[in-house]
């Protein structure tokens, strides 16, 4: 792998001083070549994949990846070309490949993105980038090492809708005032007792050992499969071993909201509380709490995620946020910003109701549209490697989030030191920020 990657670098140098590049595979890109399409490997080919698919055909899609042979079937109706993988690992070995989609369960997001990273692969992952922070910390320090040279982008797609750029322009413009605090929450209440009872032998079709993968074994049932397409992972993702419920489901969509506008780097603390804790299911109501740190525009503010039922104060009797499932809150000195998806609203303070305080921006000094996500990522792989959720700055936030379970966990406020990622208050929790993997499975391999 060693060789491949320093024969990559040398090609790179050289290509560039010729105007073009060199894509991972080997492949000389550029506008003097006829070649203009990414070799991709689409891991966890049906349900959310199915999104990606028209996106996908515009690039060369040379391998397929599910643990369903059914559903490898299915994706090689598209793409009758692409080499077909029942195990991701021998996948990522395929000779071939620049890019890869990562379309699998929250349990395998990190282990498939490290080990592609670490192939020279460029990657797009779909949301939660992560399950635990000990995950969240190598996924990004990985990127980090490979900036440079690899363009990754999480697969929170509602980035792109321009309110998030609105809401970053009137946050750091001033239109709150200065920024005392920020949230998001979201209302989904998916309720389960426990891990589902062991049923019957799974189909031929399905590897149920490769889909289990790194997380310790449970015994086979047509639940976890029993959703519809792009939906089936609100089957297995409330499960502690195979996802973290709707904290790194809506969560990372809807934080995104705040974490695009706030400039945040990781928290120093973290707390959480609500629904009494199961050691099968992750918490349906909950409310975290995060503190972060000061940045040169802003002081520093506690930034909070409800969800299942726990809400935030209204800023005023007649805004009722119980109406915007999926919402993020901006509380400052003038005013308050409330925020969903793809629209925002502005409740000055009764003093300040004139705006006297702000001045809007000029159409065009407005921040440029992300435009169509997935291609974002790429026009990234082969050009500047620029994309808007990168593995940093959506690793960051996901730390977060999964610092905020762990808290929960530990049930008491944890002080955290992000530089070195370490819990410095509570072993208990510090205990929690790792999972533990079936032998054989490595997470940075
Ligand atoms: N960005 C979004 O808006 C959005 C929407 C829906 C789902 N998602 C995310 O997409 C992921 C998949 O969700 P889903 O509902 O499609 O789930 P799913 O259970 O249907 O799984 C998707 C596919 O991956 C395959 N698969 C599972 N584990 C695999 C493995 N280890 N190796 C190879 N293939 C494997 C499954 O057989 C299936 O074909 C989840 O992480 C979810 O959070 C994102």
């Amino acid at each position: 792998m060693e060789t491949t990657m320093q024969r990559r670098d040398f090609l790179r140098t050289a290509a560039a001083g010729a105007g073009l590049m060199v894509l991972p595979s080997g492949t000389l890109f550029g506008a003097e070549t006829p070649n203009s399409k990414l070799n991709i490997a689409l891991i966890g080919a049906y349900g959310r994949a199915i999104a990606h698919y028209d996106g996908l055909a515009k690039e060369n899609v040379v391998a397929i990846c599910d643990v369903n042979e059914e559903h490898l079937d299915f994706a090689a109706e598209k793409f009758p070309k692409a080499k077909r993988h029942v195990d991701w690992r021998k996948c990522l070995d395929q000779k071939n490949l620049d890019a890869v989609v990562c379309c699998t369960t929250d349990h395998t997001h990190a282990f498939v993105a490290n080990w592609a990273m670490n192939r020279g692969l460029h990657v797009y992952c779909e949301k939660p980038l992560a399950n635990s922070v000990e995950e969240a910390r190598v996924v990004r320090a990985t990127y980090l090492k490979n900036k440079g040279k690899l363009a990754t982008q999480v697969g929170t797609q509602r980035h792109s809708h321009e309110n998030y750029n609105r809401v970053q322009e009137l946050i750091r413009d001033g239109a709150v005032g200065e920024l005392k605090s920020a949230c998001a929450w979201g209302d989904r209440q998916i309720r389960r007792p426990g891990y589902p009872a062991g049923q019957g032998k799974p189909p031929k079709n399905l590897h149920y050992d490769l889909w289990i993968g790194p997380s310790p074994l449970h015994p086979y049932s047509p639940e976890y499969f029993s959703g519809e397409p792009g939906a089936n992972c609100l089957q297995w993702n409330m499960y502690w071993d195979f996802g973290s419920g709707q904290v790194g489901d809506m969560g990372s969509h809807t934080m995104d909201i705040v974490w695009n506008a706030i400039e945040a780097g990781l928290p120093l603390t973290a707390e959480g509380a609500g629904d009494p804790f199961n050691p099968e299911v992750t918490p349906v109501e909950l409310t975290l709490t995060w503190e972060l740190p000061a940045n040169d525009w802003r002081p520093a503010i506690p930034v909070s995620w409800y969800q299942g039922g726990a809400m935030p104060k209204a800023p005023a009797d007649y805004v009722n946020l119980a109406k915007i499932n999926h919402g993020a809150m901006f509380k400052g000195t003038k005013g308050t910003l409330v925020s969903h998806f793809e629209r925002r609203f502005l409740i000055p303070n009764d003093e300040d109701g004139d705006l006297t305080y702000y001045t809007p921006r000029t159409k065009d000094t407005l921040l440029p549209p992300v435009g169509n996500f997935q291609t974002e990522w790429f026009n990234a792989c082969k050009g500047n490697l620029k994309t808007s959720c990168d593995f940093d700055y959506a690793g960051k936030m996901i730390e977060m989030m999964m610092l905020g379970l762990v808290a929960y966990r530990a049930g008491k406020k944890i002080d955290y030191d992000g530089a070195n990622g370490t819990v410095t208050n509570s072993p208990e929790a510090q205990a929690l920020l790792a999972r533990e993997y079936r032998k054989g499975w490595k997470l940075n391999g």
